[in-house]
């Protein structure tokens, strides 16, 4: 099959780019940076050199795929409005990938309860209200000849198979451990995300094109932890004894920046991958704490 995958040389978007092109698929993908082109290009991706802002360019190079995979954005309307304007009345499938942030609530290190299925209202904070529209607009293709799907992932962990090796937050929580010699949360970081490794993300995204049926949705996780325990591990993980610190929020946003502070290291987002079970998907990749400890952290 001939595939387009945004996001080629990302982390996403560029391991499942990877497995497709591995597993014998024709696979075109859309690259930004010149200076990736030739990484791409070795892992049998065949690079298409773009912005998602170029509607001419995302809208031709979907029509020549049988199945278009948009992976380099989240909130691009426009990008999404290009490809899905090419795809119309097609029957393609329209992958698209969002995150679970849209259920987070801004809770500055503190628990929440809250869990969320597929089937669970979403009321979303006003930094995902976009985004909850866009999968709304996306879905909505349902009746326009397409066969949309989204999966959304919670915090993804492992190292990428793509040019992307890196995820967001575990290596920004290593990498700010190593400069101040201990792990450190926002607040008091009972805060809780849920995760789900990238080698089983993958597999999900494979089931997806082949079996998900149009306007489906799909949260992706196994399992969650509070930011504290993962940084109890990353301690472990470096050899630094005693206990992670916790930083204000003022300290973790001049850290991370203050929206990635609020929505992504001291809030909530708790998900159940209920959809994605009933549709067949077996995560067994390792844990994200024995992932830290044991795993391609330490290297
Ligand atoms: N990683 C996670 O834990 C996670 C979880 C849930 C959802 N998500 C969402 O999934 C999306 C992809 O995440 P990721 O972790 O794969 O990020 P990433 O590693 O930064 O990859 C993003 C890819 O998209 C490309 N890209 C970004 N903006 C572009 C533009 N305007 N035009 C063309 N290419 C563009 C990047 O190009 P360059 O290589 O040139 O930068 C890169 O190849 C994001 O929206 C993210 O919020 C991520």
């Amino acid at each position: 099959m001939k595939f387009f995958v945004t996001g080629a040389s990302g982390y996403i978007g560029g391991s499942v780019a990877a497995h497709l092109a591995a597993a014998g698929h024709q696979v075109t993908g859309l690259v930004r940076s010149a200076g990736k082109v030739d990484a791409v290009r070795k892992l049998g991706i065949e690079p298409v050199t773009g912005t998602l802002d170029d509607a001419d360019l995302l809208a031709r190079s979907a029509r020549a795929a049988d199945v278009v995979v948009n992976a380099a954005s989240a909130d691009h309307r426009g990008a999404v409005e290009s490809l899905l304007g090419a795809l119309a009345g097609s029957g393609k499938a329209f992958i698209h990938t969002s995150g679970s942030s849209i259920v987070g609530t801004r809770s500055r290190g503190e628990r929440s309860d809250d869990i969320f299925d597929e089937d669970t209202p979403v009321t979303p904070s006003p930094a995902r209200v976009a985004r909850v529209a866009l999968n709304q607009f996306i879905l909505s293709h349902h009746d326009k000849g397409v066969r949309p799907v989204i999966i959304c992932p919670s915090l993804i962990y492992g190292i990428g198979h793509g040019v992307g090796r890196d995820s967001v937050q575990v290596p920004l929580l290593i990498k700010l451990a190593k400069t101040r010699g201990n792990a450190a949360h926002a607040g008091p970081g009972e805060n809780i995300w849920s995760n789900v490794h990238i080698d089983d993300l993958v597999p999900l995204y494979a089931l997806v094109i082949d079996k998900a049926p149009s306007g489906s949705f799909y949260f992706a996780e196994n399992g969650e932890d509070s930011m504290r325990e993962t940084c109890e591990s990353i301690n472990r993980m470096l050899g630094f004894a005693g206990p992670p610190s916790s930083m204000s929020m003022q300290e973790a946003a001049a850290a991370w920046s203050e929206g990635t502070a609020e929505d992504t290291m001291a809030s909530n987002s708790r998900v159940r991958a209920k959809r994605a079970r009933q549709l067949g998907w077996q995560p067994k990749a390792r844990g994200l704490i024995e992932e830290i400890e044991t795993g391609c952290y330490r290297e």
